[in-house]
Parts: C-alpha cells; sequence; structure tokens
C-alpha cells in the first residue's frame, strides 16, 4: 500500500490519551477507514486485546484490512452503518467493551479519490456515497430537487448564508443540461455567490458540498442513533470518544454527552472540545477543523 492511500489520524495522541487503551482490552473503531487510530490502539491493547472497526465503505475496510494484518492481536471488521452499533456487537457475542471511537466524516482516502464525488478539487461524478450499495447519490439531489428544497437543505446542513441564491443558479443551470460531475457544480457555485466571495480561502462551493454529503449518506441520523447507544455498550469505566468536523455534528456529541451526564450514566471527560495543537494543523490541514469530545461510563 502507498503512502498516498494513508489517511493521517487526526489528534491521535488526544484520542489514546482518553481511551487509555490497556492491554487485553477490547475497543470498537465505528469508523475504521484507513486505521489510523485503529493501528496505534491495536498496538496498545496487544496480542490479547481485540479491536472491532466499523466502516460502511467497504474499500475504506480493504486498506484497513491490509494495515492491521501485520499487526498482533484480534481484530474484526464490518462492513455496516455505525447507527446499528448495537446490533452489529450483539451479533458479534463481544459483551461490554472498553472504549468506542468515533471520528466522523470521510477520509482523505475517500476525498483523494475523484471517482467517488467527495471533492470540489478533482473532477468526478456527483457521487458522494460512503456505501456505495446504496440508491441515493448527489446527483440525484442536485438534478432531482426542488429550488425550495435545495435552498432549504444548503441552509441547515451546510449553514450556508447563499443558499438561495445557489440553490437559484442550480436551477438555472440545469434547466439547460443535467449537472452531472463536482467540477460543473463547482462552477456553477462560485458563479452563483457575490463576486467578493468567489475567491476565498474556502472554496465557496465547500458547504453546499457538506450538505450534499450529509444528505446522501444520512449523516447526522446516524451519529444521533450511535451516540446514544454507546453507553449502553461500555462496561464501567469505559470511554467513547467523538471527533467532528463541523457545527452540526460537534452539537450533536456535546448534546449528547450532557444528557449522559445529566441521567447520571457518565461523566463528561472534555469540559471544552480538544482541538489540534498548531503543529498538527500544519501537517495535516484536516485537522484544523476537527474537535474531540469524551465521556466516560460511571455507573
Ligand atoms: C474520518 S474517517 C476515519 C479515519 C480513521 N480514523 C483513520 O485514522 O484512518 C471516517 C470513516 O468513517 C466512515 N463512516 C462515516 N460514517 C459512517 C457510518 N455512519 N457508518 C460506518 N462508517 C462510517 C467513512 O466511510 C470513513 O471511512
Amino acid at each position: 500500500m502507498g503512502e498516498r492511500f494513508l489517511h493521517k489520524p487526526v489528534l491521535l495522541q488526544e484520542v489514546i490519551h482518553f481511551l487509555n487503551p490497556a492491554p487485553g482490552e477490547t475497543i470498537i473503531d465505528a469508523t475504521i477507514g484507513g486505521a489510523g487510530h485503529a493501528a496505534k490502539i491495536m498496538q496498545m491493547i496487544g496480542a490479547a486485546g481485540t479491536l472491532i472497526g466499523i466502516d460502511r465503505d467497504s474499500e475504506s475496510l480493504n486498506i484497513a484490512r491490509e494495515r492491521l494484518k501485520s499487526l498482533e492481536g484480534t481484530f474484526k471488521l464490518v462492513n455496516r452503518n455505525f447507527k446499528d452499533i448495537k446490533s452489529i456487537v450483539q451479533g458479534l457475542g463481544t459483551g461490554k467493551v472498553d472504549g468506542i471511537l468515533f471520528d466522523l466524516g470521510i477520509s482523505s482516502i475517500q476525498i483523494e479519490a475523484g471517482e467517488r464525488g467527495f471533492s470540489i478539487k478533482s473532477a468526478g461524478p456527483l457521487d458522494m456515497r460512503m456505501d456505495r450499495g446504496t440508491q441515493l447519490t448527489a446527483g440525484k439531489l442536485v438534478n432531482g430537487l426542488s429550488e425550495f428544497e435545495l435552498s432549504g437543505l444548503i441552509k441547515d446542513f451546510g449553514e450556508e448564508r447563499f443558499h438561495k441564491r445557489i440553490a437559484k443558479g442550480i436551477v438555472r443551470a440545469r434547466e439547460e443540461k443535467e449537472i452531472r460531475t463536482t467540477a460543473q457544480l463547482a462552477e456553477i457555485i462560485s458563479a452563483s455567490v457575490p463576486h467578493k466571495f468567489r475567491w476565498q480561502r474556502i472554496h465557496p462551493a465547500t458547504r453546499t458540498f457538506q450538505a450534499l454529503r450529509i444528505r446522501v449518506n444520512g449523516e447526522l441520523e446516524a451519529i444521533e442513533e450511535a451516540l446514544k447507544d454507546a453507553p449502553e455498550l461500555l462496561k464501567k469505566g469505559g470511554r467513547v470518544c467523538v471527533i467532528s468536523f463541523h457545527s452540526l455534528e460537534d452539537r450533536i456529541a456535546k448534546t449528547t454527552l450532557r444528557e449522559f451526564k445529566v441521567s447520571g450514566v457518565c461523566r463528561v471527560l472534555t469540559k471544552k472540545p480538544v482541538m489540534a495543537e498548531e503543529k498538527e494543523v500544519l501537517e495535516n490541514p484536516r485537522a484544523r477543523s476537527a474537535k474531540l469530545r469524551a465521556a466516560e461510563r460511571i455507573t
């Protein structure tokens, strides 16, 4: 496997600090991706430990398998949506676990594969499915939703202030011809926002791409469902860590962890979200927006 395909794990030291994996433990990496975090966790739980790795993207799981197979210890990989985490764990007959990690969103492996359609920078079809077995694609949304629906989607899931203009621009463009590629869409969005916003550090299509990806993959519902099941799967003293990359995800993590605290089942280990140090952000720009929250089961 070439370096190019490796995803650099974000907040690795911080995740290890809060998960605190010890020899012989069982840890779930609910978003195993390129197994960056998982490889370190496996080294720490050692030969007697078990890592359960979940990903809804089968291609990422193949990369994770390659990376983990030379390490000591047991790993079990599951190609499913983590929203079913409870039934996944029941199905494996693992019993309660010592730690659960959610590193949300998509990996560099997925972004860099232009044909997956996640990236504004590399041309590809308007796909954006993490699990290529599902039906809904970004193309279907972009070409099928009404202007009102598009505007609402871009506003709610992209928190994009120019949602109305962008929706109008998309509808106008698709009247001439179907919008098929990421490059076409990015260009339409750039041309829809006011001139002075076209050349900022962040591409003007970033928030719309985020909105489409969230909707295509039902991302927020999955996080909500899986997180609320987390304490039930943990042993007393077991920990859950969540890394989010935008405010919609972080809001869910913050609210859910607070609910665990209020119900007396967990204590929150992170008063404020933990963010990457400057050095990490310089080495890995993805880390810039990462926020880590963690909780520990106390009953
Ligand atoms: C940010 S990456 C994880 C990277 C990983 N921690 C590493 O160090 O290589 C997120 C991964 O989670 C997967 N994913 C996102 N949402 C998921 C869901 N609801 N169910 C299962 N996998 C999901 C994505 O396919 C992606 O591979």
